[in-house]
């Protein structure tokens, strides 16, 4: 059964068979069946209208039709892994746990990565122009959070963690699974709260095949 909806009310019906409803024949019939043409079709037009005006004004209107917990909420189901990137600029470290990276070109090799500007990591590869994403393994929670605090690094040690050299003399941190070492090719700041960095993938290397660790499985969010 599916209901059929109408303007005396809700009828359940079998599916497939019209409705069991008489058709009404009164002469108030065209003024009704008016009624709710305009009532279906008013929110419809709305839309469309909204839609068919498009710029960055409407967009922004638009946005404010948006309710902000189903944004929130639907946001939140985008599938996304946890990783560290590190940064170096001559004495300077940048390191941070990131969730918004995503594989963005086959040839050449393309990721990008939503950064905030304010942060150490940011300020070191924008001024190296390298970095290193670090895949972390689904029980390195631990790992994961030491890196959401200020980067500090001393006695070959970021935020407690070892790490080497790499190929291109970005840090590297020991207790990886697996990392991948990128050149920045671009990075856009005036679209958002976050730079968009487009990296190319010069180096990679996979030292344990793992089941990575992903936002969906932590007990943290990020988005929205
Ligand atoms: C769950 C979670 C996910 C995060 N994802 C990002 C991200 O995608 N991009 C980003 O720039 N910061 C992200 N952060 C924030 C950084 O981890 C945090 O700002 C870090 O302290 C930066 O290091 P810094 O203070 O040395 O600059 C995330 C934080 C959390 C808790």
């Amino acid at each position: 059964m599916h209901p059929i909806y109408g303007i005396f009310g809700t009828v359940p019906v079998p599916m497939g068979v019209s409705s069991p409803v008489p058709p009404m024949r009164t002469r108030f019939q065209p003024f009704r069946a008016a009624i709710r043409g305009v009532a279906l079709c008013e929110p419809l037009t709305s839309a469309l209208r909204l839609i068919a005006d498009s710029g960055p004004r409407n967009a922004r209107r638009m946005q404010a039709h948006m309710e902000l917990k189903t944004k929130r909420k639907t946001l939140r189901l985008i599938s996304n892994g946890m990783y560290v990137i590190t940064s170096r600029s001559e004495g300077h470290f940048g390191a941070a746990t990131v969730t918004w990276i995503s594989q963005a070109s086959f040839k050449p090799p393309l990721i990008m990565a939503a950064i905030r500007t304010n942060s150490n990591v940011f300020k070191c590869m924008s001024d190296s122009g390298l970095a290193a994403i670090h895949i972390l393994e689904c029980n390195q929670q631990d790992f994961a959070q030491k890196f959401f605090f200020p980067t500090q690094a001393n006695d070959g040690c970021i935020n407690g963690e070892p790490f080497v050299d790499g190929v291109t003399g970005v840090p590297v941190l020991r207790n990886t699974p697996a990392h991948i070492e990128c050149r920045v090719v671009r990075i856009v700041t005036d679209v958002g709260d976050h730079a968009i960095v487009i990296l190319e993938v010069i180096e990679a290397e996979c030292r344990d095949l793992v089941r990575p660790l992903t936002i969906a499985e932590s007990p943290w969010e990020y988005g929205g």
